[in-house]
């Protein structure tokens, strides 16, 4: 299973790999399971959708890594242009944005410009910014910026995600809660050492339970985001034993996976947030979704060979 999914995680990064796939009809045929689409309408057409469910969306214009700024200030207008629209629409929606995608390998400074403009958008939308996680290699120029741009005044509209495979998340997290900054709890989803992430599955579960726990009784609002039925009910288990109301935090999951779930649990009155991505640029993404669970990589297969 592990060398599965360091295969993929592998594989991800094959340029031409990518560029085949995402110039391919079944390429995309087959990313269409967890994209939404190519473009800004068919994202908001299923932002809607599953609006009209009870289940909110943060919205993921796909694109990692650039190679010029103008690039990321391509990537950056397509945000404007969402933020527009959630507050046009009155969608609920927020952004979802990776610093790579903003620039941050070309010029820092590049990338903490674009994502200002964003947050300080986002506040007159109504809106909110939630920072992804990238691999390691981000994650102090990550932390970094979202810790600048909280403090310079736009505290309710930017939040940063912390993934419990990491070894360092839980001094991370007890400096970002000083803060009262609102954290996206998830598992993590790239290729790390064993010096940095912790290897084997039990230990990162472990850690997650101890990291949801320092979020719900920090007083600020945070997402707990998994699939992972027992990290579900655990925090159900814990929020009761707290006192804490369903509102008191989020749960996230992604686009396409277990929509029973995230239905059944908006319906039982939970805030639920689905991840939402969409665009052209959907490899990278695609294969760790792969990575996360090979079997999809068989049931794709299968469905190819139909
Ligand atoms: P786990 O991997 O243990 O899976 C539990 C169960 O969930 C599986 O048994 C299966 O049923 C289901 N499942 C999980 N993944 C699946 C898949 N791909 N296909 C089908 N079923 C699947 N990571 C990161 O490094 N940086 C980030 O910024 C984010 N952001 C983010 C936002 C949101 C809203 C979510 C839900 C996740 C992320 N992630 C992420 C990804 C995260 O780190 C992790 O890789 C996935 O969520 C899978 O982990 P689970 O917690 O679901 O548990």
């Amino acid at each position: 299973m592990a060398l599965l999914r360091s295969a993929f995680l592998t594989l991800a990064r094959s340029r031409c790999l990518r560029h085949l796939s995402e110039n391919s009809g079944a390429g995309r045929r087959l990313a269409s399971r967890f994209v939404a689409g190519t473009d800004i309408d068919d994202a908001l057409e299923a932002a809607q959708a599953l609006t009209r469910q009870n289940v909110a969306v943060t919205l993921d214009s796909l694109g990692e890594n650039v190679g010029t700024p103008e690039e990321a200030g391509r990537a950056a207008q397509v945000y404007h242009r969402l933020l527009d629209a959630i507050s046009a629409q009155g969608l609920g929606a927020n952004i979802s944005v990776k610093l790579t995608q903003m620039g941050v390998d070309l010029d820092p400074s590049l990338a903490l410009e674009l994502v200002t403009s964003l947050v300080t958008h986002a506040a007159a939308a109504g809106s909110f910014v939630r920072v992804d996680m990238e691999s390691s290699a981000y994650t102090e120029s990550t932390l970094h910026l979202v810790r600048a741009v909280h403090a310079a005044g736009h505290r309710d509209q930017i939040g940063v995600v912390i993934q419990a495979y990491l070894r360092r998340s839980e001094g991370d997290v007890s400096g970002l809660l000083e803060d009262g900054i609102s954290i996206r709890l998830c598992k993590g989803a790239y290729e790390e050492p064993a010096s940095l992430a912790f290897p084997e599955k039990s230990a990162v579960d472990e850690n997650f339970l101890r990291l949801m726990k320092m979020l719900l009784v920090s007083g600020t609002r945070h997402a707990i985001a998994t699939h992972d039925e027992r990290m579900i009910a655990a925090t159900r288990r814990f929020a009761q034993e707290r006192g804490l109301p369903p509102s008191a935090f989020e749960f996230q999951m992604l686009y396409g996976i277990r929509r029973d779930l995230q239905r059944a649990l908006a319906a039982e009155g939970y805030h639920v947030r689905v991840y939402l991505p969409f665009g052209t640029d959907w490899y990278p993404y695609f294969m760790r979704r792969l990575a996360e669970r090979p079997a999809n990589a068989l049931f794709l297969a299968k469905n190819i060979l139909r």
